[in-house]
Order: structure tokens, then C-alpha cells, then sequence
């Protein structure tokens, strides 16, 4: 089996990546939040692109993700939340994610994006919105690099998860393994220190946490707690 991950990407056993967005954070403070994160000891970056079209609001663009790759080492988690991210996705690669990825609802060629992202050296990713089903997505798992299961309507930060997502972790997971790929799985929407424990019960490699960790007055504990609720689970 191919090993597309790199060591420094791949989550050691009970070890998820974290990954805090800086939708949460303050915009015109971007190296604080990303320092933050860093001192943290959180793994990745999760930066939220929207396009007032996909999703009501808009955030920022490919010349904000350069400017944050300058700030930090550490691999820029892309979430694509645009409608025909075709158009956009070379712009991205260019400006430094490590990761992008697209919605499988904003296009429909969501195959040819995928290999336009890898054949510009990234990793691709495919998310999927509470009310898609996993299937729609099925023929498409041999050529990700990570699924993202959206765990609330994506568009916002602060929102309350929706448990019924979890469960599609639970099958996406049991699908890996019968398929024999080894993409991530990572979940957004809703996570903090109040649905970790039911978050790790579904046992994602990767959790997105934007509100809960730019308001935990002690980030380094938050994470560390984060990553305990993972250690008391045993994630096949
Ligand atoms: C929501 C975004 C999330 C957001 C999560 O559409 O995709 O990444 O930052 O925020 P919280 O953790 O507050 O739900
Ligand atoms: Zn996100």
C-alpha cells in the first residue's frame, strides 16, 4: 500500500491531529493566533476560505493563505467552503497549503479537482456536508488523501455539533479499512472540551476546533485535553 502521508502528518496511535482554524480568530492579529497555535503544540493549521456563494459568509483568499505561510511551519490545512473550487484550487497550492480541500457539493467533476491537487504536489482532500451521504462519495475514497466530515452546516463558527454526524466517522472508518486506503479522516464543527469525549468515541484522525480554542483562557490544557479524550479510547 502506497504511503502518501508523510511521518509528520500521520497521527500516531490515540494521537489525533489537531488543528485549530483561525476563523475564530482576530483577523488583524493573524501572527498572535498563529503563534498561539504553535505554542499550543497543536499540528496543523485549519484555515476556512468562504466564498459568500457556498456559504453565506465571506473570509479571505489565496493572498492571505501566503501571507499566514510565512508565519508558520506548520502544514496549512486548506478548507475550501467555494463553489467551483476548479477555479481556485491551483491558487491555493501555489500560496502554500500543505492540504486543500474541496466540498464534494460545489462541484461536480470532484474527481479531476482531486487530481488537478495532487498533480500540483498537495494533498487532497473531499468534505462532505451533514445532509450528503457517505456514499455519494464512495467511488471517490481511492483517490483522497483525507475525508472531512463536516459535523455542523458549514458557514460559521460557535455552532452546536450534530450528533448525527458522528456516526458517518464511525462508517467511514469501518469502510477504510474493508477498502485497505489509508486516507485521514477529520471532523469540523462543534468540537470542545463539552463533545470530546462523544468526538473521540467516533475516533476521527484529525479534529478542526475554532471557537473552543481561541476562547479557552489556557490553550496548552485544552489541547492537552483534547488529546487525553483520545487516549482513553482504543481507535483501530
Ligand atoms: C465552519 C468551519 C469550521 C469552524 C469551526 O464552517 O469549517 O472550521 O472554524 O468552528 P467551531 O469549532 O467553533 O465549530
Ligand atoms: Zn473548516
Amino acid at each position: 500500500m502506497e504511503k502518501r502521508w508523510a511521518k509528520c502528518y500521520y497521527p500516531p496511535m490515540n494521537h489525533p491531529i489537531i488543528a485549530p482554524s483561525v476563523l475564530s480568530a482576530d483577523f488583524t492579529d493573524i501572527s498572535s493566533a498563529l503563534l498561539s497555535i504553535e505554542r499550543s503544540g497543536s499540528d496543523w493549521v485549519h484555515l476556512d476560505v468562504m466564498d459568500g456563494h457556498f456559504v453565506p459568509p465571506i473570509t479571505f483568499g489565496a493572498k492571505m493563505v501566503q501571507d499566514i505561510r510565512a508565519h508558520t511551519k506548520l502544514p496549512l490545512d486548506v478548507h475550501l467552503m467555494i463553489s467551483e473550487p476548479e477555479r481556485h484550487v491551483q491558487a491555493f497550492a501555489d500560496a502554500g497549503a500543505d492540504l486543500v480541500t474541496i466540498h464534494s457539493e460545489a462541484c461536480i467533476h470532484a474527481h479531476r479537482v482531486i487530481q488537478a491537487i495532487r498533480d500540483s504536489g498537495k494533498k487532497a482532500g473531499l468534505s462532505i456536508v451533514p445532509s450528503t451521504p457517505l456514499s455519494s462519495i464512495a467511488e471517490l475514497l481511492p483517490f483522497v488523501d483525507l475525508v472531512l466530515v463536516m459535523t455542523v452546516n458549514p458557514g460559521y463558527g460557535g455552532q452546536k455539533i450534530l450528533p448525527f454526524c458522528l456516526d458517518k466517522i464511525k462508517r467511514l472508518k469501518a469502510l477504510r479499512a474493508s477498502l485497505g486506503l489509508e486516507f485521514l479522516i477529520s471532523t469540523d464543527g462543534g468540537i470542545s472540551p463539552e463533545t470530546i469525549a462523544e468526538v473521540a468515541d467516533a475516533g476521527p484522525d484529525v479534529i478542526v476546533i475554532g471557537s473552543a480554542f481561541f476562547t479557552a483562557a489556557d490553550k496548552d490544557s485544552m489541547v492537552g485535553e483534547m488529546r487525553s479524550a483520545f487516549a482513553r479510547r482504543v481507535i483501530c
